[in-house]
């Protein structure tokens, strides 16, 4: 864990879709804030498949539609991995699950879903948008849009900033 960052993951399946686009606009509000520096954001997807892939052409267009820029190469999250984050947030329970199966409890990581963040905290899934059409990549959208405020804001109380 690098000095006092915050390191953040955002953690979809397949990683093209929600969780590169979830980063891409957490980003942009830790950047405006000028908190660069302190929070460190990353997404990475439970699944193998698309390794090194782009973001999916939806993704990309529905960023460019928000005016959030977006450059990004799937990752597979490792259990090795999950101690050099302080928050993994999870996109739907399976990913949860998945990301639980070799979580340590007594390492001070924490794991969320992304929509305990939501306006609601209603704890849902971000719906997998990848066999949707341009419909749902908005409502994902605007669901990670409205969770990636409430989460910035909650950490901006947590760590005192
Ligand atoms: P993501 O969406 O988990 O939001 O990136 C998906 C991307 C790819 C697949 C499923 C979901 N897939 O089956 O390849």
């Amino acid at each position: 864990m690098a000095g006092n960052n915050i390191n953040v993951i955002f953690v979809c399946l397949g990683n093209i879709c929600r969780s590169p686009l979830a980063e891409a606009i957490f980003s942009q509000k830790v950047e405006r804030m000028a908190l660069g520096n302190k929070i460190k954001v990353r997404s990475a997807g439970t699944a193998h498949w698309h390794i090194g892939d782009p973001p999916d052409p939806r993704t990309l267009e529905i960023a460019g539609d928000h005016h959030v820029p977006i450059e990004h190469r799937a990752h597979q999250l490792k259990p090795a991995e999950y101690s050099g984050f302080e928050y993994i947030i999870a996109m739907d329970r399976d990913n949860r699950k998945e990301i639980l199966k070799n979580f340590e409890n007594d390492s001070k990581t924490r794991v969320f879903m992304m929509r305990e963040f939501d306006n609601l905290k209603s704890g849902k899934d971000v719906p997998d948008p990848y066999y949707g059409g341009k419909e749902e990549f908005e409502m994902v959208f605007n669901i990670l849009d409205e969770s990636c405020d409430n989460f910035l804001e909650f950490l901006l109380k947590e760590h005192h900033l």
